[in-house]
């Protein structure tokens, strides 16, 4: 398959997936979606890891365009499109590694969060601005993140909407290690689990998971549901046709 949102590299055992739309600082389509999930499926036997990112930005979050016509029921399937792709990389039977340049924000941020290890630029700009729009965070920003940084923490980040430095995230333990060149060193780590047992990777990520993600579906449909509803109000449509016409007036 061709793939125009992202490209397919082989690495050795690895296979890198890097976001393909820099122009739009890589926000996530339900297209790329698909792409990702399609590009992962295709390499889950012929390889034993998988490392994904992009080569300036992690991506800014969920592409706004979308939001500005949809009503909540189609808001609830984009929210569960994302949710699908963050369930997928935590069930996926190999590591799923995530190097994080550039922005980091929303929908990008909450993508990673469902990634194995997360190896983040010193340079990367993290945040869950989801709140500037009037929605709240989706694929995991209200159900992962406070799992992985405390309660308070997120409600800082997500309330707020401030952006944070890499590392604020490091010193929050939103990212797992701090580089200058996080794809070498997502390179470097892959490389050491591609040596380790392959069944005892699997099974370890698995055992890790059944600890972590009790009811974890559940939730994020839950969480899906409001944002279906956000979406619908007044002041959420003002607030995203206010930054569409933003970018149109440039
Ligand atoms: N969806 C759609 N377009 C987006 C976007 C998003 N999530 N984030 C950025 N863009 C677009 C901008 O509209 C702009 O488009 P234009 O060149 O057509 O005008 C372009 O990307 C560059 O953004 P700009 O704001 O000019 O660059 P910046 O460096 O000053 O700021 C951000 C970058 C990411 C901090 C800022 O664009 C921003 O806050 N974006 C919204 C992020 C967000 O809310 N994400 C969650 C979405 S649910």
């Amino acid at each position: 398959m061709e793939y125009t949102d992202i490209n397919l590299v082989e690495d050795g055992n690895t296979r890198i997936i890097y976001f393909n739309r820099e122009g739009h600082l890589n926000t996530v389509t339900e297209h790329m979606v698909d792409e990702i999930i399609h590009a992962m499926k295709s390499v889950v036997d012929s390889s034993r890891s998988i490392i994904i990112g992009g080569r300036n930005n992690f991506s800014a979050g969920a592409d706004i365009a979308q939001f500005q016509y949809i009503d909540a029921r189609n808001a609830y399937d984009f929210h569960l499109k994302l949710n699908e792709l963050a369930l997928f990389f935590r069930n996926y039977p190999r590591p799923v590694i995530s190097f994080l340049n550039g922005y980091v924000l929303g929908g990008g941020l909450e993508l990673s969060l469902s990634t194995d290890i997360r190896i983040c630029s010193r340079k990367a700009i993290l945040g869950q601005p989801e709140i500037n729009l009037g929605i709240n965070a989706g694929a995991g920003g209200n159900v992962i993140l406070p799992s992985v940084i405390g309660r308070n923490r997120a409600l800082y980040m997500i309330l707020t909407g401030e952006k944070i430095t890499a590392l604020q995230a490091y010193d929050f333990g939103l990212v797992d290690l701090l580089s200058d060149d996080p794809e070498a060193e997502a390179r470097r780590i892959a490389e050491i689990i591609n040596n380790m047992p392959e069944h005892a990777v699997s099974i370890t990520k698995h055992a890790v998971n059944t600890s972590t993600d009790s009811n974890i579906e559940l939730k994020l449909d839950y969480e899906a549901a409001l944002f279906g509803i956000l979406q619908s109000e007044k002041d959420t449509k003002e607030r995203i046709d206010k930054f569409m016409q933003k970018k149109r007036s440039k």
